[in-house]
């Protein structure tokens, strides 16, 4: 704990270190509990999952994620850090209690709230008295109000209800979590308000307090806009690779204007993840429900399905087709840093080379590749290099820092083909020319390629 953050919970004569109750052991919960506690707060995790939390006792957290392990266990040895199944034991004893279980899309893209509601009757049965409860779970707009009127329907206990939208990114979070940009709280109580002051004190942004259904919109316009900046991107890319612009160039250009700003311009395959390709997907959803043109948004995953399509026809073009070719697929998670796959589009790029007639073996560093090579029938590699032998192609759909650092030189003598389709442009395209490839990075035009290497050479 930092001097800082002693300070925080000393100072003011009041009540300042809290009993805090999270309910989810997934990425936001566990990066939540892990910092609250390692702020001084008393803090107990609840899951219902018996084997998760077996698991997370036993030091094997279900996440991958920088950092967290140690957090998690310096806080555990503290005795500030616990984890249980049992929410009825401790939810009566809270000052906050935090609920975030995952809300994943539903077929019709709404976000599927059962294992909320499944918290928030818990609490009606087993909570007697005053509780504050903050919503951290990305839930539809409405969603606050209807959990206060349902847990407030009876005399007896009061239930505060508070809409606390996470913006963490996994890979980054505990960053994310220690310096966001800002926090956005929606309540209705003064006594709420004054309770998330005193929890956010430590951070040194901005609070925004809004009501709930701004804060619940909040997290899906600013996840959309995200998602729309990316699809953005990934268009100029590949109307760059027409015209003979080069997208680095151009992201850098468009990025250094302070209207637009420079993150989330990096071309590639598109978005993937657990909340990005749903909230959009919820925001579709919530113009059915109103009657309101999202048309946009349905624009946005449009082209954000076909960026993974065109990484296969780029295959298919240089190849002559895949079918009967070997392809080397490095990276599965969504982003670096996780061993996350949900919504990835690498595993969506693989059925497509499978559905074609290639045969993919792939490499990632921290994805389980056991638990998916049966559903989507490739061969996993131990490492890089044994993915790419014999292959007609590699395949970069991941930008792990370990492919940054791969020697180059012995990639292409391992190769059947020299052929690189680069999804995440993370090579110089004069290096790679130089090491004899074909290079194919996405929103620069081929022959910006070979000029780049007959200019350097
Ligand atoms: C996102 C939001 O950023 C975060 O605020 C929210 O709480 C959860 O969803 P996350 O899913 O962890 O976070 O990943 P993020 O870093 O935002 O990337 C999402 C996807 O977009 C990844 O597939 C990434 O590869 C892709 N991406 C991101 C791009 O293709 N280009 C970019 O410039 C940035």
């Amino acid at each position: 704990m930092s001097k800082m953050n002693e300070q925080h919970i000393t100072t003011g004569g009041m009540k300042m270190r809290m009993k805090i109750g999270i309910v989810g052991a997934g990425y936001v919960g566990l990066v939540s509990a892990a910092v609250f506690a390692d702020w001084g707060h008393d803090v107990v995790c609840v899951d219902h999952d018996a084997e998760k939390i077996g698991r997370i006792r036993a030091g094997d957290l279900p996440v991958y994620e920088p950092g967290l392990a140690d957090m998690v266990e310096r806080n555990r040895q503290a005795g500030r850090l616990r984890f249980t199944t049992d929410l009825s034991r401790t939810a009566g004893e809270l000052d906050l209690l935090i609920i975030a279980v995952g809300t994943p899309a539903a077929d019709d893209g709404h976000p599927d709230l059962t294992a909320l509601w499944n918290v928030v009757h818990s609490l009606k049965q087993c909570v007697k008295g005053d509780l504050t409860v903050a919503i951290k779970s990305t839930v539809p707009i409405g969603t606050c109000q209807a959990v206060s009127r349902f847990l407030n329907g009876h005399p007896g206990s009061r239930f505060d209800v508070v809409a606390a939208p996470e913006f963490l990114r996994q890979g980054t979070a505990i960053a994310d979590f220690l310096s966001p940009d800002r926090v956005v709280i929606g309540c209705r109580t003064e006594a709420a308000k004054r309770k998330m002051q005193q929890l956010f004190a430590p951070l040194a942004c901005p609070l925004l307090f809004t009501d709930w259904q701004s804060a619940e919109m909040i997290k899906y316009a600013a996840n959309a806009f995200l998602a729309m900046k990316i699809s953005y991107i990934n268009t100029i890319a590949n109307l760059c690779e027409q015209v003979g612009a080069d997208i680095q160039q151009v992201a850098l250009g468009i990025g250094l204007d302070r209207r637009i700003g420079p993150a989330y311009l990096q071309p590639g395959i598109g978005f993937g993840g657990s909340c990005l390709p749903k909230d959009t997907q919820a925001i579709v959803a919530l113009g059915k429900d109103y009657g309101v043109d999202v048309s946009l948004f349905r624009e946005v995953l449009r082209v954000n399905r076909e960026q993974r399509g065109r990484i296969v026809q780029k295959l298919a073009d240089r190849l002559g087709g895949v079918q009967g070719k070997t392809i080397a697929v490095l990276g599965l998670a969504f982003k670096a840093n996780t061993n996350d796959v949900r919504e990835a589009p690498a595993l969506d790029i693989i059925t497509r080379i499978v559905q074609a007639g290639g045969e993919v073996v792939a490499y990632d560093p921290a994805v389980n590749m056991e638990s998916l090579k049966n559903d989507f029938c490739f061969t996993p590699a131990a490492d890089a290099y044994q993915a790419v032998t014999g292959a007609d192609a590699v395949v970069i759909l991941t930008e792990w820092e370990e492919f940054h650092g791969l020697d180059l030189q012995q990639i292409r003598s391992l190769m059947r083909h020299p052929l690189v389709i680069d999804g995440r442009n993370l090579y110089a395209p004069h290096m790679m020319k130089q090491h004899g490839f074909h290079y194919v990075p996405v929103g620069v035009p081929e022959q910006e390629v070979a000029e780049a290497a007959a200019t350097t050479v």
